[in-house]
């Protein structure tokens, strides 16, 4: 297409996943290590905290100060915005197609949340049935490194570490808090599409938070069965649906669990590797890290 593309990568993800990086310069584009020395946002964390593991905020403020200092540049982000999760709705309008051909409608419906939007895409076509009534159980998996949603306010704040972004009414950890380095990067992120939080403020989204030794055994159960490796990301969905279907087991209650596979873990294999060799540490959520980040935010604007 010729456009040039520079890409603000989470130092950790950058770390553990050198083939992402590959790919990104086989297809053309630079790729730096977040937090970097490119950008004023970088510059100042990386005097603080010089070995940080970065976050997908700290990603996104660097990303907004660079393209916001050049005239030809523009800013995309692919996550947490409503008009982002409107597009991924493609899945859901599809997945009800899909349904219909199976002969069937989902009672539970199952995704991982970031910021989001694979959980919205599939999740949000299906909302309108159940607003006019019908009973489906929604459930937002997220990992307990970064519990978003089931430990975090319902307030304003920024989207990005450095407050470049504008403030929005979500569920956040507080625009600062930097989650512990789970292997489940896309999931590390402090706030919530503002959408998703309004739905569960309402009551029509749940949420659960997962240890990743547990997601990752869901991810071997279904590799061993499915054949597919599924990203980190992705068990958190898989590690629901097992449970949901478990508990529906012991209840003697027939289900059907609609749930969204985000993304392949083929450039995960490290991690699958320290799993399997037991090496895999489950990381306790920092509340004391959250109540610092979220007294940060106690002068913004109150959701009523
Ligand atoms: C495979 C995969 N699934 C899910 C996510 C989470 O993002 P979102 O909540 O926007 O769908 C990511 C983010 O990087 C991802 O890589």
């Amino acid at each position: 297409m010729g456009l040039e593309c520079k890409v603000y990568m989470v130092r950790v993800s950058y770390d553990q996943k050198p083939f992402r990086r590959s790919l990104i310069h086989a297809w053309g584009a630079e790729v730096v290590a977040s937090p970097s020395n490119e950008t004023n946002s970088g510059r100042s964390i990386l005097a603080e905290h010089p070995d940080s593991s970065g976050s997908l905020g700290i990603a996104i403020s660097e990303a907004v100060e660079d393209a916001a200092t050049r005239d030809d540049s523009a800013y995309s982000l692919g996550s947490v915005l409503n008009h982002v999760l409107m597009h991924q709705t493609v899945i859901g309008e599809e997945a009800i197609e899909q349904m219909k051909m199976a002969g069937a409608y989902p009672d539970v419906i199952i995704g991982c949340v970031g910021g989001g939007s694979n959980f919205a895409g599939l999740a949000f076509p299906f909302m309108r049935d159940k607003i006019a009534g019908k009973e489906i159980d929604f459930l937002a998996c997220e990992p307990a490194a970064c519990p978003t949603l089931t430990h975090g306010i319902y307030t304003y704040d920024f989207g990005d570490t450095a407050k470049l972004a504008p403030v929005t009414p979500m569920h956040t950890l507080g625009h600062d808090f930097v989650p512990e380095s789970i292997h489940a990067g896309g999931l590390r992120y402090h706030g919530m599409a503002p959408l998703i939080s309004h739905l569960v403020q309402l009551g029509l989204i749940r949420a659960e938070a997962y240890l990743q030794n547990d997601i990752f055994g869901s991810a071997i159960t279904f590799a061993r069965s499915e054949g597919i490796i599924p990203a980190p990301e992705s068990a958190h969905a898989i590690h629901g649906a097992v449970t949901t279907a478990k508990k529906a087991d012991e209840e003697g209650k027939s289900k059907t669990i609609l749930f969204n596979l985000s993304g392949h873990g083929h450039f995960d294999m490290a991690a699958y590797d320290n799993y399997l060799a037991g090496k895999l540490v489950d990381v306790a959520f920092d509340e004391a890290e959250m109540e610092r980040a979220l007294k940060a935010i106690e002068s913004l604007p109150k959701t009523a």
